[in-house]
This record gives C-alpha cells, sequence and structure tokens, in this order.
C-alpha cells in the first residue's frame, strides 16, 4: 500500500524527527575526519528544504558506521553538520548527543524552519536493539516522524523502526520522505511491469548474497548478465575449472537451479566467455590487520571457460565485455547491481567500466530506464564520472538489495498508509 510522504503534511510549527542516511564515507585528513563522498547528504536536501519551507521544526537523526555502543569520535556526525548546513545554505546546529535534556533545549529552541542534527544514535546500543524506552527517548522531542533514510530501512532499529511505532501510539503521522519515496518507486513499482527487453546485471563477489535476487528477477528479466566473482561458482558448477578464483563450492546446487530456472522460463543467462586473470602472490608481508599482504600479479587475457590452477579470475574479459555491451545497448530497461570485477584496482576495471558505459549509452542514445541498484556498482558509476547519466542511482546497499528480493524493509513497514 502507498505510503504517506512528507507532501502530505501539514507541519506548520511542529516538531519532526527525520530519520536520514548519513552513514558516509570519511577519511583521517591531518587530524580531522572529511567526507569522501557527500551523495547522501544531498539527496536529503529535498526533503529537507520542503519541511523547512512548510515551517517544520526539524530534528535530524542519523548513524555513523558501527561504534557499537561506544562514543568513537572518529565516528561523530559533527563534520556531516557543517557539511548539511554549507550544502543546505543554511545553518544546522548540532548536539552531542541524542537523547536527553540537552536534545530537549535545543529542540525547544528550535523555530519553524530550523534544523538541528543529532550526534550517532549507534553510541547507544539501545539503538540497534530497538530499545522501546531508548525509542521512547528518541520520539519524546518530536510531533511528527520522517523515514527519509532508505539506506538503513532493511534495520529495525531505534531510530528507524520502533520510534514509528511510539509516535504511532500518540496518534502521530509517519511519512516517507522524498529520497525514500523515489527509491520506493523506482526499485519497486518501476519495476513490475518494465518496459522490454528487460536486462539485469548480476556482479559482486558472492552467489549467496545475489541468490535470493537472481530468483526473484528470473520471474520478470529478458535476459541476466553475470559478472564478479559469483561467476566462477557457476563456472565450477558447470564443471569448469577456475584455478584460484574467489568460488562458494557450496552453493553449486544453487547456481545450478538457477540455471535451470532460467532455462524453464526461457530467460537468456549469460556467464562470461573469456576473463582476466592475474596470479596471487603471497608477499611475505602482513597487513594491518595481521593478514597475509597477496599481490596480484602478470594480468592477463583468458580465453575460453577454464581458467590456469595458478590464476584467478579478476575481471570480465574484453569479449564478454563486447557481447554485454551489445545486450544492454538492446534493452529498454535495465537494473545493475554489482561490478564485473575487482575495479578498485584499475588493472581489472575495464569490464565494469565497459558495463557502465553501456547502460549510459542505453540510457542517453536510445532512451532506456536505468536503475543502479546501489553499493558498488554506484561507487563504480561515479568514479567512471558517469553518475547523472543514468535514470535512477539507489542510495542503498544491503537495503536495496532486500527490498529487490521482496521483502518488506521494517522502516518503511512502521511508516502510516495513504
Ligand atoms: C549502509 O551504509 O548500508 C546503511 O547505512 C546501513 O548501515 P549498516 O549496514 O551498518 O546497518
Ligand atoms: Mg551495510
Amino acid at each position: 500500500m502507498a505510503k504517506l510522504t512528507v507532501n502530505d503534511l501539514d507541519v506548520q510549527g511542529k516538531k519532526v524527527f527525520v530519520r536520514v542516511d548519513y552513514n558516509v564515507p570519511m577519511e583521517e585528513k591531518d587530524g580531522k575526519m572529511v567526507i569522501n563522498d557527500t551523495t547522501r547528504i544531498k539527496e536529503t536536501l529535498p526533503t529537507l528544504r520542503l519541511l523547512s519551507s512548510k515551517g517544520a521544526k526539524i530534528i535530524l537523526a542519523a548513524h555513523l558506521g558501527r561504534p557499537k555502543g561506544k562514543r568513537d569520535p572518529s565516528l561523530s556526525l559533527r563534520p556531516v553538520a557543517d557539511k548539511l548546513a554549507e550544502m543546505l545554505g543554511q545553518p544546522v546546529a548540532f548536539v552531542a548527543d541524542c537523547t536527553g535534556e540537552m536534545v530537549a533545549a535545543a529542540a525547544t529552541a528550535l523555530k519553524p524552519g530550523e534544523l538541528l542534527l543529532l550526534e550517532n544514535v549507534r553510541y547507544y546500543n539501545e539503538e540497534e536493539a530497538n530499545d522501546l524506552a531508548f525509542a521512547e527517548k528518541l520520539g519524546a522531542v518530536a510531533d511528527v516522524y520522517v523515514n527519509d533514510a532508505f539506506g538503513a530501512a532493511h534495520r529495525a532499529h531505534a531510530s528507524t523502526e520502533g520510534i514509528a511505532r511510539v509516535i504511532a501510539k500518540r496518534g502521530g503521522q509517519r511519512a516517507a520522505g522524498l529520497l525514500m519515496e523515489r527509491e520506493l518507486k523506482f526499485l519497486g513499482a518501476e519495476l513490475e511491469n518494465p518496459p522490454r527487453p528487460f536486462v539485469v546485471i548480476l556482479g559482486g563477489a558472492k552467489v549467496s548474497d545475489k541468490i535470493k535476487v537472481i530468483d526473484r528477477l528470473l520471474e520478470k528479466a529478458d535476459t541476466i548478465l553475470i559478472g564478479g566473482a559469483m561467476a566462477y561458482t557457476f563456472k565450477l558448477a558447470l564443471g569448469f575449472q577456475i584455478g584460484k578464483s574467489l568460488v562458494e563450492p557450496d552453493k553449486k546446487d544453487v547456481a545450478l537451479a538457477a540455471l535451470e530456472k532460467a532455462k524453464a522460463r526461457k530467460v537468456q543467462f549469460l556467464l562470461p566467455v573469456d576473463n582476466i586473470i592475474g596470479t596471487p602472490v603471497d608477499t611475505g608481508k602482513l597487513n594491518k590487520k595481521g593478514k597475509p599482504v597477496i599481490e596480484i600479479r602478470d594480468p592477463r587475457i583468458n580465453n575460453g571457460d577454464n581458467i590456469p590452477a595458478d590464476a584467478e579470475g579478476l575481471d570480465i574479459g574484453p569479449e564478454t565485455a563486447r557481447k554485454y555491451a551489445e545486450v544492454i545497448q538492446g534493452a529498454k530497461s535495465i537494473l545493475w547491481n554489482g561490478p564485473m570485477g575487482m575495479f578498485e584496482d584499475d588493472r581489472f576495471a575495464k569490464g565494469t567500466a565497459a558495463v557502465a558505459q553501456a547502460v549510459v549509452d542505453a540510457t542517453q542514445k536510445h532512451g532506456a530506464k536505468s536503475i543502479i541498484g546501489g553499493g558498488d556498482s554506484v561507487k563504480a558509476l561515479n568514479k567512471a564520472g558517469l553518475g547523472d547519466k543514468v535514470t535512477f542511482m539507489s542510495t542503498g546497499g544491503g537495503a536495496s538489495l532486500e527490498f529487490l528480493e521482496g521483502l518488506e524493509l521494517p522502516g518503511v513497514a512502521a511508516l502510516s498508509d495513504k
């Protein structure tokens, strides 16, 4: 059922608790934490501007990293408050806690249209435990609840789920933000009856991460293109040699079942016909975490289905990239989740870059609708400078996967129906 959204709210002078996903990548530079990618902040601006223009008193809450109940200063949201203020062109007050008297005082001091950001909710274990008393403390300052944190909506935590129940008990409204609404539209409604041909591109390391998505999309897609290390589990299941490639031998039957289902439903299911391989060599050194440092040497093209015993497959090969690009160019709808190889290393990034370019061409030249299901594929598109050339990029990683699997997300379920 459709959910209430911020467009439906009358929030003049009301205190609105807005859960956002500001779990942004950060890095320490000269003793300061700096934000590497501001996409998740940028994507909340429309919701915040709308609420502000409607005269809401906005109380923002978010998590950063996984501090597991400790006040880890490197995971403070203070730098995010500064960045948000800069991007919004409006002051954003910061409170160094997420519950208690300081928060109550700051919330009371807000004038209509003003904002404040609370400190990392995961400084408290009660957040992830979805503790009811904690949810009540969070909700104590709010009249209305808005969830714009699609990326965290697969978590049933106090600030994503418990608080919505607290507000509901008081008869308060719980609405989706504009980003949440867009995510549900593109990853949900738009994929119900996609224009055909509908091509799905799936990559990433593990079959086990994607099997439920594969199973569900086999019922919708015309073609599924497989890349990433996941492809080697399929290859192993088909009896080929995969050398030292990443693989899940215990998922061979799952891979075969997917191939069977594809055949039965007449879905074209393509696996790489060539690969870029390399030879992993133990350097004898240990990294910061005490794990052996493995270097990949001698990157080269490997034709055919078998990979030599001493080598590892790390990207799709040029023939596969060409074939996949051709299929993608003919699509009217595209869903892409997961890179084709170890794209963080330039030597193994060409396959992912070729797919990214093909998705962009299909969108820009042939009017295809392209939806990028979050996580590493978004990173890859941004790395290639193509982020604004597709129809939609999800801000969710795990959340978009779970949603594509057809699961109801707790953070969405807790919102008011229209
Ligand atoms: C994410 O970055 O995937 C979301 O913010 C959720 O974070 P989590 O995986 O730590 O719950
Ligand atoms: Mg995650």
